[in-house]
């Protein structure tokens, strides 16, 4: 049976990179429709706890939830920031888990991140990692891709080394998702 992947770059630039690679993820997964999100679209007050006392969880955040909801598994890409979320991201996670401590309602996930640079965003994405596949009891795979511009174009990953790693992880997020 055909499965529904939800998929986005954890960034709110036009042209994220992040976003990119996470749809290019989503859709080497056979018998999958991608649902891709982006950000932009979700974009709410900062999450503060006296606004959430005050005027409650914004219909945005729930639209968010609504999507994972319907789909049978996730493809993040991470953009760094000051070795963290992008501010982006980070609100729609913070939001979210006021309605359900459970953001990610173990669903399979595949985590990536990439960047311009030689580091691939690794510090974000190992961050992700250690926490979703803390909360998360299904399968939650990870990959990182440095150097994005010299590693990527849309027929895949250029460099051979990373390619047979981002296969290897994408065969463990395929088999979780046809359970
Ligand atoms: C405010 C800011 C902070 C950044 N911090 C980092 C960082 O800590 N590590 C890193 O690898 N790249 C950093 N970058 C560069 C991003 O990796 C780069 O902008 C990348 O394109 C972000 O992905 P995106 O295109 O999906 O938004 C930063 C960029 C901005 C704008």
């Amino acid at each position: 049976m055909t499965k529904k992947i939800v998929a986005f770059g954890a960034s709110n630039s036009k042209k994220s990179i992040n976003s990119q690679l996470a749809t290019f993820t989503a859709n080497q997964v056979e018998n999958a429709t991608v649902n891709t999100l982006n950000l932009n679209d979700f974009e709410m007050p900062i999450y503060s706890v006296d606004r959430e006392q005050e005027t409650g969880i914004p219909a945005l955040a729930h639209a968010f939830k609504e999507e994972i909801k319907n789909a049978d598994a996730i493809v993040i890409s991470f953009a760094e920031h000051n070795g963290s979320y992008s501010v982006a991201f980070k609100n729609i996670y913070d939001w979210m888990s006021r309605i359900e401590q459970n953001v990610w309602m173990n669903k399979p996930m595949f985590l990536l991140a990439t960047s311009p640079g030689g580091y691939g965003a690794k510090t974000v994405l190992n961050h992700a990692t250690g926490i979703f596949k803390r909360s998360n009891t299904n399968t939650v795979v990870s990959f990182s891709l440095p150097s994005f511009m010299q590693n990527f174009t849309e027929e895949g990953i250029l460099n051979e080394e990373l390619n047979t790693e981002f296969k290897e992880q994408l065969n463990q997020f395929s088999a979780a998702l046809s359970n």
